[in-house]
């Protein structure tokens, strides 16, 4: 066991957890990691997203695990299903998937109190070029910013890391909606950006816990959410996509505590 860093919080609110707590993320990050592993076969032109949730849900339960979604600010499901140009918060139901859609999906459960927060992109049928394109910059773009997780560096480096690459590429970062601390609690400080100024904002420290969990759009990063106050899309209505990691500082670097356990979180596995 390491340093005792019990109940400490940074001057920007960041709770900073024991050693200990490591092994609490762990297991709850596997859960919903295996979770999305399990759905990738589901995922196919004819499918409903409304089907899809309700898998998901069942797995939650029957791996002694609690959505952290369902009843969250009066939201009904135990996942997020974003289509095509939805951003994020996409509302699982009856549509059909069709062929050449992409969908992130968006799980968050509880183990023993920890929260394990993930989401990743699938494709129904055969996944189009100009999409494919985004997804590896979007995928690449979330390990990017992971990379500069460590001691020392800031939030900043993580955002900027994120967006001069995204932007090398010529799409664009949603700035409406950012990563989040967790641990015992589902959003806690600080936002995460996943645009920003190298050096600025917060200084990482081990035993922070936090989503990176960008979100790329092909067009402008606009977004508007529809009138069910949920579902975030694109105001230009161009293809996006997202990947999400739960993740903690170490004493060196960075643990991700979501990583797939089939090694299947890159859709073209
Ligand atoms: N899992 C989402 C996140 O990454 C939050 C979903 S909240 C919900 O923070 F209510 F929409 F499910
Ligand atoms: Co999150
Ligand atoms: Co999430």
């Amino acid at each position: 066991m390491g340093k005792d860093r019990s109940g400490r919080v940074t001057r920007d609110g960041i709770k900073i957890y024991q050693d200990a707590d490591f092994a609490g993320m762990q297991k709850a990050g596997a859960v919903a990691a295996q979770i999305l592993d399990e759905v990738i076969p589901m995922v196919e032109p004819g499918q409903t997203t409304g089907a899809i949730d309700d898998f998901i849900r069942n797995r939650v339960t029957e791996l002694g695990s609690t959505s952290a979604t369902i009843g969250y600010k009066g939201y009904q499901h135990a996942s997020c299903i974003s289509v095509n140009h939805v951003v994020c918060h996409g509302i699982p139901g009856d549509k059909r998937l069709k062929d050449g859609d992409i969908l992130n999906i968006d799980v968050t459960v509880i183990v023993d109190g920890w929260y394990g927060d993930t989401s990743r992109m699938f494709v129904a049928g055969k996944l189009p070029r100009r999409a494919e394109r985004l997804i590896q910059v979007t995928h690449d773009s979330l390990m990017r910013g992971i990379e500069a997780v460590k001691p020392g560096n800031t939030f900043g480096d993580i955002g900027h890391a994120i967006q001069s690459y995204v932007e090398s590429h010529r799409m664009s970062v949603v700035r409406d909606f950012c990563g989040h601390g967790l641990g015992r609690v589902f959003h806690a400080p600080p936002n995460v950006l996943h645009y920003g100024r190298a050096g600025s904002g917060p200084v990482l420290e081990e035993g922070m816990f936090f989503t990176i969990e960008p979100m790329v759009n092909l067009g402008r990063p606009e977004t508007k959410v529809l009138a069910d106050d949920w579902t975030a899309v694109t105001r230009d209505k161009s293809l996006s996509a997202q990947f999400e990691h739960s993740v903690g500082v170490t004493a060196d670097g960075v643990e991700i505590f979501t990583l797939s356990p089939s090694d299947k979180f890159h859709p073209t596995y």
